[in-house]
């Protein structure tokens, strides 16, 4: 189903991805990442680690003048369904590494939540800095730690209660990079300089405690792991372990916190 490595995923795991994750996590981050993006008129967008595209869709809704937007990932099956949903954006498929793009090409930069994927950041950020424009902006999302985002550190002991520390590390790797020194530390060894950090946190919201977990199975690398019985004890014990995060309408609802680099 989906590969361990670099949050891959295979046609089924993306569009489960779309369906279900991306409405309740990555869409309320993705209206942050265009916000702070600052989009203007004539600007062209690369959004790179784009999966199925939500903060280019969401960038194109945004409807400020003409904008040109093209989305950039390593995994087809996120691309073709960006593609099927939205044609009209240039979909490519290529490495944060090596950026096929001509130097100085674009205004705005955007990664959400890719970054501590990719496998040389040192090189990723150097070939941010050459395919942009000097005048522009870049906006990376990189998690907090998972310590800081206490939904999924609750979800982790359980998980490596029931299939041990190999299958809680893949739960663990979107936070392997949550430490802001360490980012710093990976900034400052590129050529960029006029960069900030800040964390902020913003609302996520699951239709029930069965949809969080099943999210966080089959729209994630975690599902080609997992047996069938200890998905079923995985739902029984969060259904009785995690309802501290229910609401009264028996929804799922809890903040999660983020890294936002700023590069201008
Ligand atoms: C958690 S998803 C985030 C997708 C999207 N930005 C969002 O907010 O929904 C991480 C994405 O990073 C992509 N990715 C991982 N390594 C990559 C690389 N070296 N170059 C480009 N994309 C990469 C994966 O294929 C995956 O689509």
């Amino acid at each position: 189903m989906a590969k361990k490595e670099g949050y891959q995923l295979e046609l089924e795991g993306a569009r489960f991805y779309e369906e279900n994750f991306v409405p309740s996590l990555f869409e309320n981050w993705a209206k942050r990442t265009v916000e702070k993006l600052s989009l203007s008129d004539g600007d062209h967008l690369l959004d790179i680690a784009c999966g199925t595209g939500i903060v280019a869709r969401i960038a194109k809704a945004s409807k400020i003048g003409e904008l040109r937007i093209t989305g950039i990932d390593i995994n087809e099956a996120m691309l073709e369904v960006a593609k099927g949903i939205e044609p009209e954006i240039d979909w490519i498929r290529g490495s944060a590494q090596n950026l096929p793009f001509d130097d100085q090409s674009f205004e705005k930069i955007s990664c959400q939540f890719g970054f501590m994927f990719f496998e040389d950041q040192v090189k990723s950020l150097n070939e941010m800095k050459r395919i942009r424009k000097r005048k522009g902006k870049t906006i990376i999302g990189i998690w907090d730690k998972i310590e800081a985002n206490e939904g999924y550190f609750d979800l982790l002991q359980m998980i490596e209660n029931i299939g041990g520390r190999d299958l809680g590390q893949i739960l663990r790797s979107p936070f392997n990079l949550g430490d802001k020194d360490e980012i710093n530390e990976i900034v400052k060894s590129s050529e960029i300089s006029n960069y900030k950090i800040e964390t902020i946190r913003t609302k996520v919201e699951f239709r029930s405690i069965d949809h969080w977990i099943d999210c966080d199975v089959k729209a994630s690398p975690i599902a080609e792991e997992i047996s069938d019985q200890q998905y079923s004890e995985l739902l029984k014990k969060a259904r009785l372990d995690l309802n501290k995060y229910l609401t009264e309408d028996q929804k799922v609802r809890f903040n999660m916190s983020a890294h936002i680099v700023t590069i201008e």
